[in-house]
């Protein structure tokens, strides 16, 4: 089975790490990394790649910036080039950013296979670009890899076949248990920028926050940010800055605690290394959400919607919205939360990538 397997954003590479390894362990799969380009910088690429022990990609589309328009157009003008030099027997997509939706599209056209892991979430929210790039790609795709029981439903409601749902697991969560036994082996050998500051504080905050709807917006990013600016008091915050966020601090003039302590985006097992002791994580990210759902570390997420319903089930993850009082509520009771009431989501055991790929295996 020759197949590309595509990624292009930061929240992409932890996704395809594990289905990239477990081809490695097969001899009939010739697997190929196709970087759209869609990030770039070395913090929220390369740096990842190193990380994540993956290899160079094979192709690198240099998609890079731009309106949704002008992004989604390159990807697809570049990997349509590729996939016709290179016909490969499938191509697999993961997760929900702009390169996955313009992959499929190619891909589909050309007649060639789409398996999309990550398949059948959905927040019912059409303003997030992302809602519109998971019902495109699921509207096209062959196979619907999903992660959670509501992906399934909500395939089944939209008239998918069902002998083509296969409820795995999540890739992500084989990602992180195989980060942490690489963090847990290297116990005390590692140092980080951030080792000093850890050993500083006994309790502390992690907080990420990019999407355009929270940060893009200043009325909405100023009433986050006097939420967090309290919650700082309390609890002080470590802060890994998105570039976009970065930009919209600065344009909008927005005001931070110096308990909020700001930092470059951090490599994935730096990140890891923070957040998996964290009295709390504070989200508007997908992958968050499900992470720290499977290490029992408690979630504030920064939305009034989530498309993994499953989170909030099993008592890890509260939605707080993003009103300064919505948030500083759910932030009281998350604190009141015991992280050992939680439970971990079925199939959340590390063998997703396996599982699909048996399946794909299989039926190729
Ligand atoms: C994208 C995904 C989002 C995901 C996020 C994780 C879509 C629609 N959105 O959003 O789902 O959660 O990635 O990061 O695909 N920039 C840099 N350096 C980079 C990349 C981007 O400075 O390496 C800046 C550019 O100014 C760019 C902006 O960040 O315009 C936004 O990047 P973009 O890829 O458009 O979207 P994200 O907000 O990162």
């Amino acid at each position: 089975m020759n197949m590309f397997l595509v990624a292009g954003a930061r929240p992409n590479f932890m996704k395809i790490a594990p289905i990239y390894r477990e081809a490695g362990r097969r001899d009939n799969i010739s697997c190929r990394i196709v970087h759209t380009g869609q990030h770039y910088d070395y913090e929220m690429s390369q740096a990842f790649f190193k990380d994540l022990a993956l290899p160079e990609p094979d192709y690198f589309l240099n998609a890079g910036s731009g309106t949704h328009a002008m992004q989604t157009a390159r990807i697809m003008t570049s990997f349509e080039e590729l996939c016709q030099k290179d016909l490969p027997d499938l191509v697999v997509v993961v997760g929900d950013v702009n390169s996955t939706l313009a992959c499929s599209i190619v891909a589909k056209k050309l007649l060639i296979r789409v398996a999309h892991v990550e398949a059948g979430l959905r927040s019912f929210d059409m303003s997030m670009p992302e809602e519109i790039n998971r019902i495109v790609t699921d509207s096209i795709s062959d196979y619907f890899f999903v992660t959670e029981q509501s992906g399934v439903e909500n395939l089944v409601k939209e008239g998918k076949p069902g002998d083509r749902i296969h409820f795995v697991g999540h890739v992500m969560i084989d990602n992180l248990f195989h980060q942490l036994g690489e963090l847990e082996r290297g116990d005390g050998s590692i140092e980080f920028s951030t080792s000093r500051l850890k050993e500083k504080y006994s309790e502390y905050a992690f907080l990420t926050m990019h999407r355009p709807a929270n940060v893009d917006s200043k009325e909405c990013f100023a009433e986050i940010a006097g939420a967090l600016n309290i919650i700082a008091q309390d609890c002080p915050i470590f802060f890994p800055v998105h570039p976009r966020t970065r930009k919209m601090i600065g344009e909008h003039g927005i005001e931070l605690s110096d308990n909020i302590i700001q930092l470059p985006p951090l490599p994935f097992s730096e990140s890891l290394y923070l957040w998996k002791d964290a009295a709390i994580v504070l989200t508007d990210s997908g992958g968050l959400q499900e992470e720290t759902t499977a290490l029992k570390v408690r979630c504030l997420t920064l939305r009034e919607n989530t498309e993994r319903p499953i989170t909030l089930r099993v008592g890890s993850n509260v939605l707080a919205g993003t009103r300064k009082e919505s948030i500083l509520n759910a932030y009281e009771k998350c604190m009141k939360a015991d992280p050992g009431s939680f439970s971990v989501p079925p199939k959340w055991d590390g063998k997703a990538s396996a599982r699909i790929l048996d399946i794909l295996v299989n039926s190729l």
